[in-house]
């Protein structure tokens, strides 16, 4: 939420400026703005509301400078307008700061220390940026008085500040946001995420909780808030600048669903050996192994995808596997079993609804596995042990191959936990070859996305409610195909338990109700078959996408073969697809829909 980026050197910093925005654009995009200086005495503060394309068109030649900041902004206080777009300036106009993150006591800081100072807007980032002045305006060097600051701010933030007296500077700080400093020939830079700057450098700092950097154009110092030293060390970020990019895709949104038979032939890649045996690191299997009940943690997709990944770990591992919402587990903590162990599921790995939970669990002892796509991101770093989704960078904010490469991995683990343990089900159960049977039969609905694209038509052109129904994974599937629809399209989509829909919610079915029924699962097949049959003859209109073994002439849509348990790989495809063209069809920008940020960062 937010996206934060900072130059310092020799660049162009404009460009590098907005070129890492464009990039950020996924953590927010109501306003932007940024703050160059020339370090020569010129400087430019430039803020607009709306997308980075609005910024860019108001800047001309003269805006440049070789240090700076930026911000794209995902409203937490104060509406989208630009006084309370970033950077925010002191009324000094000593200092300029942007900021990724809640300050919770900005009321109480403004009231103690801010009593004579006018503020321009509704922000608690501004608040940040008077304090610092008005501590500097005491004689405190730009440093302490940021240092004193921090001391007296909570919340979170990632901040980055530049004090006009001193361009040849550039500060950051770091509390529960994310944030990295990227090294550079005789530049530095800083961003909310590596992928922003790939273009700059491939040599990131993940910064940690509690550090203040200095940075110059040649050097990066880190210090805790006491001024203690700390030497964080750098890693090589190993991604394609060219996966950022959306290619021959008039969406990111379309190139990730493309994208997914080859993300699970990837997984199934990186996570086997050439015999096929599962590889997971010795210490990561050990922990799992005394795990007495699985507790996976999670939010939006990666929680539905959690909610397909139990039934795995129970059947194939036989570990009672309970699911959580991330936002409810952290402070209505259940009672938990003797030897639990935390399986967090997140794309982005920065979720601070996840985080607060890793952080309890970890004070109270026990034992997590982090699965996530960034690498670097902060529940990777913090946690016991950590497997990564490998699915290359996801930029549109509706999540698509996280969500399959999620369920992908879940099995991959299942399976492996169940082996170990010698269970018959485990056995049975050729992960390898499912995989590789999800992959095809993705492609296969993938090139049939014209009949889906009718069907989006059909079902979805004008309505503003549609349900999704089935049982079992079908219903966990039916959760998530009703988030896709709802997010990019704004239709009121409900994924509902085929069997619950008689117990009251029935009663909204009206002539033409669009209604997607999966039906995949054998055990329930006839029973899900039933309920849509109830709701057509209440005037539903009614699509039916079943399995292989289990379609009928009739059905709307027959997937390719799979095994049951890992059926939303595919029926997954169909919904994201009809999501993806109903949104296109309504003229909504697929990728960036309103009110809503990729990466979300505050509770
Ligand atoms: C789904 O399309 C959304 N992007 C959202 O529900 C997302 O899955 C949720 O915010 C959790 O994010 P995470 O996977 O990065 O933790």
């Amino acid at each position: 939420m937010c996206g934060i980026v900072g130059v310092i050197g020799n660049q162009d910093a404009t460009q590098v400026l907005l070129r890492g925005l464009e990039r950020l654009e996924y953590r927010g995009y109501d306003s932007a703005g940024l703050y160059v200086n020339d370090q020569q005495g010129h400087d430019h503060l430039i803020k607009r509301v709306g997308r980075i394309r609005v910024l860019s068109e108001a800047l001309d030649e003269t805006v440049s400078g070789t240090m700076g900041i930026g911000h794209t902004r995902w409203a937490t206080n104060g509406r989208p307008t630009t006084a309370n777009a970033h950077p925010h300036v002191s009324n000094d106009e000593r200092f300029f700061l942007v900021h990724n993150g809640v300050i919770t006591n900005a009321a109480a800081l403004r009231d103690a220390y801010l009593q004579d100072v006018d503020l321009v807007s509704d922000t608690d980032t501004e608040v940040v940026v008077q304090l610092i002045a008005a501590l500097a305006r005491t004689g405190l060097t730009a440093k302490v008085a940021l240092q004193q600051t921090l001391g007296l701010v909570e919340g979170s933030y990632a901040f980055a500040l530049v004090d006009r007296l001193d361009p040849a500077t550039l500060y950051v700080a770091k509390n529960q946001s994310p944030l990295l400093i990227g090294l550079g020939d005789h530049f530095n830079v800083v961003t909310s995420d590596a992928l922003a700057m790939l273009d700059q450098t491939d040599r990131f700092v993940a910064l940690q909780d509690g550090d203040l950097v200095t940075l110059t154009a040649d050097t990066v110092t880190i210090e805790q808030l006491d001024g203690t030293p700390v030497v964080r060390p750098a890693h090589t970020v190993v991604l394609n600048d060219g996966d950022a990019e959306k290619g021959p895709y008039p969406y990111y949104m379309l190139k990730e669903i493309n994208e997914q038979p080859a993300v699970m032939r990837r997984l199934v890649a990186r996570y086997t050996d050439a015999a096929g045996q599962i590889q997971l690191p010795a210490a990561l299997m050990r922990t799992l192994q005394t795990a007495d009940r699985l507790y996976i943690v999670a939010a939006g997709t990666s929680y539905h995808a959690g909610l397909v990944g139990a039934p795995l770990f129970e059947q194939l591992a036989g570990v009672p596997t309970e699911v959580h919402l991330a936002s409810e587990f952290g402070y209505h903590q259940p009672l938990l079993s003797a030897h639990p162990v935390f399986i967090f599921l997140s794309q982005s790995g920065e979720t601070a609804d996840i985080r607060q939970v890793l952080v309890k669990v970890k004070a109270q002892g026990h034992p997590t596995l982090t699965i996530t796509n960034v690498e670097t991101s902060t529940l990777a770093r913090e946690a016991d042990h950590f497997l990564t989704l490998a699915a290359g960078p996801e930029i549109a904010v509706a999540s698509t191959k996280a969500y399959t490469a999620q369920i992908a991995l879940e099995a991959l683990v299942a399976k492996a936990l169940g082996a170990a343990q010698g269970r018959a089900a485990a056995a049975d159960f050729d992960v390898v070859h499912q995989l590789s049977l999800a992959a095809s039969g993705q492609q296969t609905l993938i090139e049939e996305a014209d009949v889906l694209h009718a069907a989006a038509r059909d079902l979805f052109a004008t309505t503003r409610n549609a349900f999704f129904i089935g049982r079992g994974v079908d219903h966990a599937v039916s959760l998530e195909a009703a988030l896709k629809l709802k997010e990019i399209s704004y239709v009121q989509a409900e994924g509902f338990a085929a069997g619950e829909l008689k117990h009251g919610t029935i009663a909204l079915i009206e002539q033409e109700t669009p209604v997607v029924a999966f039906i995949t699962d054998p055990l329930t097949a006839a029973h899900t078959r039933s309920n849509a049959e109830e709701v057509a003859a209440r005037g539903a209109k009614v699509f039916r996408i079943a399995a292989h073994d289990l379609a009928r002439p009739d059905d709307q849509l027959q997937l390719p073969p799979i095994d049951a348990r890992l059926s939303p790989l595919l029926t997954i495809i169909a919904g994201q697809l009809m999501a993806y063209y109903t949104s296109l069809d309504r003229g909504y920008d697929v990728d960036r829909p309103r009110n809503l940020a990729k990466s979300v960062t505050v509770e």
